[in-house]
């Protein structure tokens, strides 16, 4: 008779970065080009049951309720591959995700589902990681997924080998009042993917430049979180994301994710903290949605004027959030 099958749930949280990921120092095990520094995203996460069964012939994977097929099939088989291969167990498993946002939208979906995932698949097998050994488990699915397994304020450190690159929580959610206010640009999917997009970086001539000051602007970022001085931390985040967009614009062949409400955006988040001294400032994924972080006594102001800025606007908010966590059975 076959075995019961042994599952476990888990939630992982989204999370933004303020000093960006973009390159590789070796693509096979996502080794990243340079430190990143993120905030968990409190109210946008993905909730996954992973379900190892002797009886199953081949991995199985539903995303929002529907059965979902190559590439992102692909993409999880090959993490569930290594993970079996790693804990020597050779079932195959039956996963079932699903967000409380829209993937594909430069709203980092691979980053909660890889850390979501990764923490199910290992607590199925009753195997309970340190955090830095799941948070390098998840990176090998998705780079930002290390940084969605800690909690609030979180730093990715590069390391030079799989064990050495994870990251960790540096601060608390409750450490500042960040709010990050996401004005949803389109929900297209997008058309070129972070993980392509990282292999091209070093096609442009920028990423170099890039990447010799990106420890200055780390420095500097963590800095800011630690004394919550918005002043030095919004300048530095929005020209860490301006930086990445350019490599991007300059890679072969170009990636260019802005659309022109974006900059729209950019232009009056720039506006409102200069001119208005709103605590707001920008930053943009692989996307065009544009993240406005700002301090929470001015998050209502902000949102009210993005959405007089276009009616079109969907607009989401969260507050920095916890850790990936497994759930209760009956949660
Ligand atoms: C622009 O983690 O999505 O969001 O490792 O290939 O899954 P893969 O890439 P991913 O890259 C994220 C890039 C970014 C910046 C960031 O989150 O640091």
């Amino acid at each position: 008779m076959a075995e019961a099958p042994q599952s476990a749930t888990t939630r992982a949280h989204s999370n933004i970065a303020f000093v960006k990921y973009w390159g590789n120092r070796d693509n096979r095990l996502r080794l990243p080009a340079n430190a990143s520094i993120s905030m968990n995203l409190a109210d946008l996460h993905t909730t996954t049951t992973v379900a190892w069964d002797s009886a199953l012939r081949e991995d199985e994977l539903t995303i929002d309720g529907a059965a979902a097929a190559d590439p992102a099939l692909k993409r999880v088989g090959d993490h569930l591959d290594m993970l079996r291969a790693r804990f020597d167990d050779r079932r195959f498993a039956r996963v079932s995700s699903s967000n409380n946002f829209p993937m594909g939208t430069g709203i980092a979906s691979s980053a909660s589902a890889f850390a979501a995932l990764t923490m199910a698949a290992c607590a199925a097998l009753g195997i309970e990681p340190a955090e830095r050994e799941l948070s390098a488990l998840a990176r090998l699915g998705s780079g930002s997924a290390a940084r969605s397994i800690p909690a609030g304020f979180v730093e990715w450190l590069p390391g030079e080998s799989h064990e050495s690159s994870f990251a960790r929580s540096f601060a608390p959610p409750e450490h500042w009042d960040l709010v990050d206010i996401i004005a949803i640009v389109s929900r297209e999917h997008k058309r070129t993917g972070s993980s392509a997009g990282h292999q091209t970086a070093d096609t442009s001539v920028l990423q170099q430049s890039r990447l010799r000051s990106a420890d200055e602007r780390f420095r500097m970022v963590k800095a800011a979180i630690l004394r919550r001085d918005f002043e030095q931390f919004a300048d530095i985040v929005e020209e860490d994301s301006n930086l990445m967009h350019a490599v991007m614009m300059t890679s072969k062949p170009p990636l260019f994710y802005w659309e022109p409400v974006s900059l729209e955006i950019m232009k009056a988040v720039r506006h409102w903290r200069q001119a208005d001294n709103l605590r707001v400032c920008y930053t943009l994924d692989a996307g065009p949605n544009v993240h406005c972080i700002c301090a929470a006594g001015d998050a209502d102001i902000v949102e009210k004027r993005l959405r007089s800025l276009s009616s079109a606007l969907d607009i989401r908010r969260s507050a920095a959030g916890g850790g990936a966590q497994v759930l209760p059975a009956d949660y």
